[in-house]
């Protein structure tokens, strides 16, 4: 198929294009480079540096099979200083792509939604018909994304799927996660024996979990590109359908120190510190949907993120 990927210069989108050209599909990026790495772009791909409202009507224009849809701001913290922000780029941004699509009659969209439509989930694992209210203008920009993709299926026939994805991490050679703010846990944890940082900080040690500190479900990158692939297959013209995607156990902040411990052979100093505002304290997928359905299973563990990861930071 020929397809747009667009934020594929950011870290799960070059996975993700990257699995494509491998896959035989013919990869447009069309991507800002306002927080992704121009030369993260996979060399099959070409590159179209510019804003999706900018440019995604004169690009889908030459004739596209699909499009996946990963551009988006995506710091909770920075959406609830900006929410403006969040709503225009996230939001308004999809509009104008979905408008182009539906203009050059593009079939399928897969689009990189979030664990964050949840919010404070009142019970886990999360199954997609739970109730979403997002506790941020990420996770609403997000899930309001989900809603007009359903409106855009039911009355233009576009196939449309949202993945929701859970705590992404792990590298594919030399594609990885390089955010110039980073705030994710792994990044942050391998900087002590990378030599950047002192310590790790551990945001919050009285939640109701067994060790105190938060529990979250990581989900490899590679394991998440084979789903966009599968659902790619997927879209059906007309239907709109949202999967989960975590791998359904849950790993406390401090059970990932250790396995960055393990990993690196490195004693990690990690320091007790206060909750980081807006963190629930479970979040775990059931992904049985996406199994069921298009038989995609994880088959990545946490300690092979965290290998894959450390690998990649110190290339
Ligand atoms: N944490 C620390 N120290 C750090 C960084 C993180 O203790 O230096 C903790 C966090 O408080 C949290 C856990 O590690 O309990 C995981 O934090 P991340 O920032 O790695 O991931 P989140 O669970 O906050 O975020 C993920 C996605 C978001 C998505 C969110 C849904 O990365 O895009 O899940 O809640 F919005």
């Amino acid at each position: 198929m020929k397809l747009l990927v667009t934020g594929g210069a950011g870290y799960i989108g070059s996975v993700v294009a990257a699995r494509l050209l491998e896959a035989g599909h013919e990869v447009v990026v069309l991507d800002d480079c306002s927080t992704g790495h121009a030369d993260a772009v996979p060399s099959g791909a070409a590159l179209v540096r510019a804003t999706l409202r900018a440019a995604a009507g004169d690009v889908l224009a030459e004739g596209f099979d699909g499009v996946l849809h990963f551009a988006a701001k995506s710091l909770v913290g920075e959406s609830v200083e900006k929410p403006g922000l969040y709503w225009d780029k996230n939001l308004g941004e999809s509009l104008a792509l979905l408008d182009a699509m539906r203009v050059h009659r593009v079939p399928r969209i897969v689009f990189s939604s979030t664990a964050a439509t949840y919010g404070e989930p009142e019970r886990t694992p999360i199954v997609e018909t739970d109730p979403t209210r997002p506790t941020n203008p990420y996770g609403a920009s997000k899930l309001a994304i989900d809603t007009v993709l359903a409106e855009y299926a039911r009355m233009y026939g576009i196939g449309g799927v949202s993945l929701r994805y859970f705590n992404v991490a792990g590298a594919y050679g030399t594609y990885g996660e390089r955010h110039t703010v980073e705030t994710h846990i792994i990044p942050n944890v391998l900087k002590v024996p990378l030599g950047e940082r002192e310590s790790v900080s551990i945001f919050g040690t009285d939640y109701a979990t067994a060790d105190g500190t938060c529990v979250r479900d990581y989900i490899h990158v590679v394991d998440l590109a084979t789903a966009h692939l599968l659902a790619l297959e997927a879209c059906a013209p007309g239907e709109h359908e949202i999967f989960n995607l975590g791998s359904g156990a849950g790993y406390s902040v401090r059970e990932v120190i250790d396995v960055c411990r393990e990993v690196t052979g490195e004693p990690i100093p990690a320091v007790e510190g206060p909750r980081r505002p807006g963190d629930p304290a479970v979040l775990i997928a059931s992904s049985a949907k996406i199994t069921e359905r298009l038989g995609w299973k994880p088959e990545r563990d946490l300690r092979s993120m965290v290998a894959d990861a450390w690998a990649f930071i110190r290339s």
